[in-house]
């Protein structure tokens, strides 16, 4: 393990992150701008092909950061798992979906641990990055990594590191970002550390991969208890006739003690609609009832359909049904000014409207065209004739007052009409959802 530690410090080591998805490129574009020469393994040859040219196909990462790692020499990507055994360091950045009853779906990691364990040398150091519940990493990856004759701790090494990306946002980069490690033992939280240490700005050792894998679930559980708090008061204010938007303005005014979350259409993302429900899946085995996970998860899940409601609450104040109502919803994203539709609450609100009835359009500059998801498969294009429009994904653009010249009737989930500058110009009718 020495070599390892030596090449680590020297920067010599060759640094492998399977899946170059959302989490995994970035990351080895950290590694490469700190002096690694890195691979980017993944299944899909159109992303290796992208990377090869040069070229990024996530809108937040720039196409000349690609251009430049890959023009340095020291960033390949390729579809070739043999490659795993010229590489120090792996990190394994995969999907950690849900299955259609909201498992935990572990199949990529496994088969990713089973293309390492193919190549797995005495040596190396694998670090998990892939949200999971605990234990994943120390047993079930542990399990595979071992099932070649080679000993964990021994002969290769083995911790977790969650990803702790919020897309679109500019005061914090993969580099900025505090990075929790744990070891499966000290000697690897000490490597993964040193590893990490080399190319981002602050590490947080902690004792255990399974501390590491709690705290990303605390952190994402935490946001979603939280959103899940601010839908349910929204709805309990606005019977009360109280504008929630205003009362968080005015509770964030506390200065200690209060952190503001905000209601919204739903959840989005790859995180926080999933994620929680990892750990309820894990705590049943234990005999424990995750009831926070699973109260938020309920009240979250029903916002679309909250939305909906308002949709047709207000058409009926204007003599309307929503059967036969052209309504266009703004905004596919799961939030504002991101490239990012999974698990979007749009869709399942363009789906609601459409099996009431409604002819449902969506416009979203960051999506010409919807793409298939993993329940919906709304296949729409953007068509500019409405009813009503419904505000589910504040993105800048729809801040511009001339797109609501002609229109009526605003049904708004993100409080975005608050903020569009209107001044004289006719106002549509505007109902908070
Ligand atoms: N996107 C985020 O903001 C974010 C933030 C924190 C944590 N995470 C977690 O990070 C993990 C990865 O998420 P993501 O958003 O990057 O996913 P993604 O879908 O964008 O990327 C995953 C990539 O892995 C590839 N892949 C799948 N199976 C593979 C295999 N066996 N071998 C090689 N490549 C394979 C896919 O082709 C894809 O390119 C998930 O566990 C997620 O929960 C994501």
């Amino acid at each position: 393990m020495r070599e390892l530690f030596e090449k680590i410090r020297s920067r010599t080591a060759t640094v492998g992150v399977i899946g170059q998805g959302y989490v995994g490129l970035p990351l080895a574009l950290v590694f490469c701008e700190a002096g690694f020469a890195v691979t980017g393994f993944d299944l899909d040859p159109k992303k290796v092909d992208a990377i090869s040219r040069g070229e990024s196909y996530i809108k937040r990462i720039g196409p000349e950061r690609v251009a430049a790692a890959v023009s340095s020499g020291r960033f390949r990507a390729t579809t070739d798992f043999a490659r795993l055994r010229d590489c120090d360091a792996i990190m394994i950045c995969v999907p950690t979906p849900l299955g259609p009853h909201r498992e935990p779906d572990n199949s990529f990691i496994h088969a990713t641990a089973r293309q390492i364990a193919a190549n797995l040398r005495p040596g190396q150091l694998v670090v998990l990055e892939s949200t999971t519940y605990p234990g994943t990493t120390d047993t079930e990856v542990r399990g595979i990594l071992e099932q070649t004759g080679l000993r964990c701790s021994e002969d290769f090494l083995l911790a977790f590191s969650p990803e702790r990306e919020d897309p679109g946002r500019k005061d914090f980069t993969t580099k900025s970002i505090p990075k929790i490690v744990g070891g499966v033992d000290p000697t690897s939280t000490e490597a993964a550390a040193a590893l990490y240490g080399a190319a981002m700005d602050r590490v947080v050792p902690v004792s255990h991969a399974r501390v590491a894998e709690s705290s990303k679930l605390l952190e994402n559980i935490f946001r979603s208890v939280n959103i899940a708090l601010v839908n349910e008061l929204k709805v309990i204010f606005e019977r009360m006739d109280i504008d929630v938007w205003e009362v968080i303005e005015a509770a964030k005014t506390k200065p200690f003690g209060f952190m503001p979350f905000y209601p919204g259409p739903g959840l989005g993302g790859h995180c926080i609609p999933l994620d929680p429900f990892y750990l309820s899946w894990k705590a049943a085995e234990h005999g424990h009832w995750a009831r926070f996970i699973e109260l938020a998860g309920e009240i979250n899940t029903r916002m679309p359909a909250h939305v909906v409601g308002k949709v047709m609450q207000a058409l009926n104040d204007e003599g309307k049904a929503l059967r036969g109502a052209r309504v266009l919803v703004l905004g596919l994203s799961y939030k504002a000014n991101i490239d990012d539709d999974r698990e979007s609450p749009s869709y399942e609100i363009i789906e609601l409207l459409e099996e009431g009835g409604a002819e449902a359009a969506y416009c979203d500059p960051f999506f010409p065209k919807a793409r298939k998801g993993r329940k919906h498969d709304v296949g729409l294009e953007s068509i500019p004739h409405y009813d009503a429009v419904v505000v589910s994904t504040a993105h800048d653009q729809f801040r511009d007052p001339a797109l609501y010249r002609d229109v009526r009737l605003v049904v708004d989930a993100r409080n975005l009409m608050a903020q569009v500058p209107f001044g004289g110009a006719r106002r549509p009718r505007v109902v908070k959802a």
